[in-house]
């Protein structure tokens, strides 16, 4: 197979030798998870946002007031889901934090201290970006931010990598395949330490950044492997 032994790259594998619908699929599909995770950048770079934004407006639906009309209803009374709600239309602010302090340290803290069940609550940094959050019926609000960063974005990459970078004749794809799960384990890793905690600001961003730059090479690299020379290669 003389025409797949072009200079610089390795013999016989490329997405090139693929028919037409199959490299048209493969293009759909990498267009389609290049979708997903940039929704899921933007996600959670707006969560990121109203972490820390000194003095944004509440949110119509909290996502805190959500949880705790929802999942966590089993551990408040309606008095004490009115002293979160009360809180949160004031601002959330650190002055009229006091009286959820309390409620948080008796029906909360038992589960949600350091080392318990995700997310910690134990103090107003910590409730503060919750009670901020809207409430959003994207699929990325019901995924979760936790789900974003520990199993759907390395996910993408994990898809787009095995099934169709692994292929590309390009002679750096293996280079690239490790850049991309430096990129994926730096990601899950400054989230996993912050948990759920605003901290350094430069590791959320940076870690948003090296996603998006590795699937832009990614997908750049499987492209032009799909699409580069076809009308050549059909002589
Ligand atoms: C008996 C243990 C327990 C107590 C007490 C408890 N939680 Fe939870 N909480 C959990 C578990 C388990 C989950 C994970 C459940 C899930 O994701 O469906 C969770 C999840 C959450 C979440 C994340 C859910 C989401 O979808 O984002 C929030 C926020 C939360 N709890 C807030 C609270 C608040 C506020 C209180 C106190 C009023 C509280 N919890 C009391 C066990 C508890």
């Amino acid at each position: 197979m003389p025409r797949t032994r072009q200079n610089g790259y390795h013999g016989g594998m490329s997405l090139r030798n693929q028919s037409p619908s199959e490299r048209l699929t493969a293009t759909l599909a990498i267009v389609a998870l290049a979708a997903f995770l940039g929704g899921g950048l933007a996600f959670v770079a707006g969560q990121e946002r109203a972490a820390r934004a000194a003095a944004p407006p509440p949110p119509a639906q909290s996502r805190l007031m959500a949880v705790l009309e929802g999942v966590m209803a089993p551990n408040v009374s309606a008095g004490e889901v009115a002293v979160f709600r009360t809180w949160i239309q004031s601002g959330a602010t650190r002055e009229a934090y006091a009286p959820v302090d309390v409620v948080v340290s008796n029906n909360c803290a038992s589960c949600h201290s350091p080392g318990g069940q995700y997310p910690r609550l134990t103090t107003y940094e910590e409730l503060r970006p919750l009670a901020l959050e809207a409430a959003g019926g994207s699929i990325y609000a019901m995924l979760g931010a936790r789900a974003l960063h520990l199993l759907a974005f390395p996910l993408v990459f994990l898809v787009a990598a095995f099934t169709y970078l692994r292929r590309a004749a390009w002679t750096g794809r293996r280079m690239l395949m490790g850049a991309c799960a430096a990129a994926v384990l730096f990601d899950a890793g400054q989230w996993w330490l912050r948990q759920g905690h605003p901290g350094a600001a430069w590791a959320p961003w940076t870690a948003l950044g090296l996603l998006a730059a590795a699937y832009l090479a990614l997908a750049g690299v499987v492209l032009a492997d799909l699409w580069r020379g076809t009308t050549a290669s059909k002589r």
